[in-house]
């Protein structure tokens, strides 16, 4: 073989093997303040590998917004490459058949050595990686404007008595004890923190994640359901409709003392540049320190027509799961890495209390998926539990006991 053919042949090959860059189409619902900061850092990894961004952003927090719009554009023969889609949603999508494996990504990368099981279970479908996770959000969360605390000389609540002692000194100080958003997915979230507080771990995954029907008609789930109705006296009249980072907001701004939200609200009050410890606080939602309810986010891939996309979809994943990106990422977003053994120095200390915890729940049998985000159910039975839930919080008619009956017969939606 002469030197010419041989260089020619050579050139042939790279030109194979070097894809083109692609645009790669990314749906998420990251549009407040500490979301698009993160969502930013996600587009200027993809850039910097060489490839277009196309974003297909949905606003309106917990995503049902951009669920909807994702569905038509499957239906239509026009997925993104990839979507923001989390828990048995991702197996939902799996068999639609419309999902592309990332196996040949994960595999090369060691994706199963380097994901507790209980993250990378969730990014299979039929032992196949399909999805990507970028990050552990915690739920069980309160969020605290100190200032305030003190100014109704009234103590961080560490039990569900203590939280309804400091809202009565707050209100007594004519300080707004509650940040609240009255919208489905924000009533189930504050519900299911209320719920963890008063029965513990055990009774969450007896109710939400075996969705047992004991334990939803139970007397603990009557007693959660009367405890959360209780806090409605502590919101103020305009919540209904409230998105959650205007909710966060208030307390940042000293509108209102605490809110009950996953940690994503640390990103708006990073955002505002406030500091952790001084000028908010971060601890368990009342009554629920040594559990952990989590709210994985994770990207699913699907099928596109060319080899180029393809190449594009394949570089994301191994963008999302690389170090750099969930150091920096997660710094923005609240939350911590998905993957274990990072470095955790940079983060502050709701960052570190999260990690330790996570760990700790996890070897405690007190670490439960957050049901309110998608991570317990299938989504319509979510849907169908959202209903009751907000429907009891809306209702003043409605009794505990009415709802619990409810949300055993929401339980059977499938
Ligand atoms: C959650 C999502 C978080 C955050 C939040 C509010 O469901 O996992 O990343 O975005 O909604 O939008």
């Amino acid at each position: 073989m002469s030197y010419p053919k041989l260089s020619a042949l050579t050139a042939g090959m790279m030109l194979a093997f070097t894809a083109q860059a692609a645009e790669v189409e990314v749906l998420h619902w990251w549009t407040s303040g500490g979301e698009a900061k993160a969502a930013a850092e996600l587009k200027k990894t993809m850039e910097g590998k060489g490839h277009k961004w196309k974003d297909f952003a949905v606003a309106g927090g917990g995503g049902e917004n951009a669920m909807t719009a994702l569905k038509s554009r499957v239906v239509s023969g026009q997925p993104p490459a990839a979507a923001q889609i989390k828990g048995p949603a991702i197996q939902e999508w799996g068999e639609e058949g419309v999902l592309s494996s990332m196996d040949s990504v994960a595999k090369k990368e060691g994706w199963d050595k380097l994901l507790p099981p209980v993250v990378s279970n969730v990014m299979k479908y039929k032992g196949q990686y399909v999805a990507a996770p970028v990050n552990v959000h915690r739920v069980n969360w309160l969020w605290v404007n100190p200032e305030l605390l003190k100014k109704a000389n009234a103590k961080v609540p560490a039990t569900i008595d203590e939280l309804f002692v400091t809202m009565e000194a707050l209100k007594k100080a004519g300080i707004q004890p509650l940040a609240y958003g009255g919208q489905p997915w924000q009533d189930s979230t504050v519900f299911e923190s209320i719920a963890l507080g008063v029965g513990g771990a055990d009774f969450y995954q007896k109710a939400f994640v075996k969705l047992d029907a004991a334990a939803i008609k139970s007397p603990t789930m009557i007693k959660a359901l009367d405890t959360y109705k209780k806090l409605k006296p502590y919101t103020d009249k305009n919540a209904p409709g409230r998105e959650w980072n205007l909710a966060t907001a208030m307390v940042i701004n000293g509108k209102a003392a605490m809110q009950f939200m996953g940690d994503w609200a640390k990103g708006e009050f990073l955002a505002a540049g406030k500091v952790p410890g001084k000028d908010f606080l971060c601890v368990a939602a009342p009554g629920t320190e040594k559990a952990f309810t989590f709210n994985i986010d994770s990207f699913v891939f699907f099928k596109v027509p060319s080899k180029d996309a393809e190449k594009g979809q394949q570089d994301l994943a191994s963008a999302l799961m690389s170090p750099a990106f969930q150091q920096t990422f997660n710094l923005n977003k609240g939350s911590i890495p998905a993957r274990t053994g990072l470095d955790m120095a940079k983060f502050d200390d709701c960052g570190k209390k999260s990690s330790t915890d996570f760990s700790a729940s996890a070897k405690g049998n007190t670490l439960v998926p957050s049901w309110a985000h998608g991570m317990a159910m299938r989504s319509a039975t979510q849907g169908a539990m959202y209903d009751v839930i907000s429907q009891y919080w809306n209702d003043d008619k409605m009794t505990a006991q009415q709802a619990a009956d409810k949300l055993a017969a929401a339980a059977k939606v499938m």
